[in-house]
């Protein structure tokens, strides 16, 4: 089996370079070698690399920057997707896939299953509900696993954020009315190869799945956490958890609108795989133990 993995050096493709190994030949790219709003490029390397699976973990995720660029995020999480997708139909070739929490509109009393009506509030939102619809127009053979609040040791995000801002400021301020599961590429790279070979064996069927950690939390409780288990490991930071101020939506401004619920619910996946989410804290205490 050759295996295509395109977008190596984000969050979710560095983990994948590890996971993916074990399945077959595996081909990566970073957008030195393919820059996906080059869509002849795209499909010269569709063409020429004929992959039986074709990972793409690539994305436009600058949320805040896809407001005035939503024809640039488009391109990227839309009209790629769709190449890639139309590829997988012609050629019989699998596409894997991510999508987020943002397709929802984040008003749901209760953690969102896959059948859920999308609603995206954002720029961003809406170019990965294209994606995820080109995908589901084409009828390729297709796994989409919608995540949420991704870090990982590599590349940025919140977490290495507000430690950073936890070193340098003398108070913080953090969102305390959006809910979500913290989860780290590790995991969403581990249960991507469980599916993909669980795919090629015939115990997992095409289709969206929700793929988070176990658990929920605010901004405000993920920045809590991960400051307090930083100091315990040692790290000298200026903001102690205790002295987090939470503070609602409306008092930090941003140009996207972000869901207050980003709860998805991973049973349909959990249960095809036989598999038990592990919490979100055991993947901020990894991070923090690699970061120390
Ligand atoms: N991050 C989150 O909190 C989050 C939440 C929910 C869902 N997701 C989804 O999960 C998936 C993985 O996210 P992630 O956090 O791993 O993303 P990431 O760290 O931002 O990585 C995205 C990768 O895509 C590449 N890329 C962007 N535009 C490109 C272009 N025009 N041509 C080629 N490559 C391009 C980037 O390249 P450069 O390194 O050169 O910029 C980067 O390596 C994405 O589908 C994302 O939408 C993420």
């Amino acid at each position: 089996m050759k295996i295509l993995l395109i977008g190596k050096n984000g969050q979710v493709g560095h983990e994948l370079q590890r996971t993916l190994l074990p399945l077959g030949e595996l081909v990566v790219l970073g957008r030195d070698a393919l820059d996906l709003s080059d869509s002849a490029a795209l499909n010269q390397v569709l063409e020429s690399q004929a992959a039986d699976v074709i990972v793409n973990a690539s994305a436009y995720t600058a949320v805040d920057r896809a407001e005035a660029d939503e024809a640039g995020a488009m391109a990227v999480n839309a009209a790629a997707v769709s190449a890639m997708a139309a590829y997988a139909r012609s050629h019989d070739a699998l596409l894997v896939h991510y999508s987020t929490d943002y397709v929802f509109d984040g008003d749901k009393q209760a953690p969102y299953i896959e059948d859920d009506a999308t609603a995206p509030q954002s720029a961003y939102g809406r170019s990965k509900r294209a994606g995820e619809e080109a995908i589901l127009a084409s009828a390729c053979k297709a796994l989409v696993f919608r995540t949420s609040w991704v870090f990982s040791v590599h590349g940025g995000n919140f977490i290495k954020t507000m430690l950073r801002l936890a070193g340098e400021r003398d108070s913080l301020n953090v969102v305390a009315d959006q809910f979500g599961a913290p989860t780290s590429a590790e995991l969403i790279a581990d249960v991507t190869a469980l599916a993909i070979a669980a795919y090629r064996r015939g115990a997992l069927a095409d289709g969206i799945y929700h793929l988070t950690a176990a658990g929920e939390t605010s901004w405000h409780g993920l920045a809590s956490y991960a400051i307090e288990r930083a100091q315990a490991r040692g790290l000298a930071l200026k903001v102690a958890a205790a002295q987090i101020k939470p503070i609602p939506t409306e008092a930090y401004p941003l140009p996207a609108r972000r869901p207050r619920n980003s709860r998805l619910d991973t049973s349909k996946l959990s249960s095809a795989l036989d598999l038990q989410m592990p919490a979100w804290q055991v993947y901020v205490d990894r991070l923090i133990d690699q970061l120390s």
